[in-house]
């Protein structure tokens, strides 16, 4: 595993997917060669006023062509930032960053939530059991031709608009989805609902778990969440998301 230090990067294309949703590839040359799906990058804002990083997870990984997918969505003066770069800028970056998931399982369901879809396209594309994949969007939706390729994939919008009306755990249901491995991503209802589910139906579940984050390299304790034990770091239960995490099994956390 290398260590992480900052880099200032080349924007090989920046583009809007869907209002508000950007798809960034950089050129991340010995960057590939370490990351891992589940993983994230922090990238630094040029405007010196903004001094913290931004993580974002890893969405795709082009070994062939040294680069990296970051899908991400505009929230603030940091992402907007990032929405006006252009082919050939440079932006600083740290990472491969964090605990990405673990391949495992025979028949995979992968359940994803707004932002929290783009870290389960790489997982995707290397697993290479049987997998069914849920995606759950407000009512605009991004990224789904390209989980296609990869499996068969299921929506839930919370308008009905497309596929099943509700959330993700509606829409597992009302397909009857069964799996013997869980990967999820998304905001903490969603995850919650998703550990619920999991344990109720004895799956084993890996959730990547997403929160404010300061340094993104485990120095700080900005990105704690509670943890079922007592942490050998910090000496209480507690574990950083960034550095143990962002994936973590469903009971290795409280949510
Ligand atoms: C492990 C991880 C992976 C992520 N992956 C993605 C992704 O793939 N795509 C995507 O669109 N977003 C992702 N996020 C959320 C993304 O980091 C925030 O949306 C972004 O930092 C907001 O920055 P901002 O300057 O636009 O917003 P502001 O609200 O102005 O940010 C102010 C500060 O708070 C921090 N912050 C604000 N919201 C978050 C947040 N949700 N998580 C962590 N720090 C936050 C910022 O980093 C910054 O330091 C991820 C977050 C984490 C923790
Ligand atoms: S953000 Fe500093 S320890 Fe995680």
């Amino acid at each position: 595993m290398s260590i992480a230090i900052k880099k200032s990067i080349r924007v090989l294309k920046n583009l809007m997917l869907e209002e508000g949703v950007y798809d960034l590839w950089l050129e991340a040359d010995d960057m590939v060669a370490d990351a891992r799906p589940g993983q994230f990058v922090s990238l630094y804002c040029n405007d010196g006023g903004r001094l913290l990083p931004r993580p974002i997870s890893i969405c795709e990984i082009d070994r062939d062509k040294s680069s990296i997918r970051l899908v991400y969505r505009v929230l603030g003066k940091g992402t907007e930032e990032f929405s006006r770069l252009k082919t050939g800028d440079l932006i600083d970056c740290i990472g491969p960053l964090g605990r990405g998931f673990t391949l495992e399982g025979s028949k995979a369901l992968l359940i994803g939530g707004g932002i929290g879809i783009p870290p389960l396209l790489e997982l995707a594309k290397q697993l290479s059991c049987e997998k069914d994949i849920v995606l759950g969007y407000r009512d605009l939706t991004f990224l789904e031709n390209d989980f296609k390729k990869y499996g068969n994939v299921y929506i839930s919008t919370e308008d009905g608009s497309i596929g099943t009306k509700g959330n993700v755990i509606d829409a597992i249901k009302a397909n009857n989805l069964t799996a013997d491995i869980i990967y999820a991503c998304g905001p903490t209802p969603m995850l919650k609902g998703v550990k619920e589910y999991a344990e109720v139906n004895h799956i084993k579940a890996q959730l990547s778990l997403e929160e404010r984050m300061a340094c993104g390299i485990g120095a700080c304790l900005a990105c704690v969440c509670q943890s079922t034990e007592v942490d050998h770091h910090t000496n209480v239960h507690n574990k950083r998301i960034c550095k143990e995490g962002p994936v973590f099994y469903a009971d290795e956390i409280v949510l």
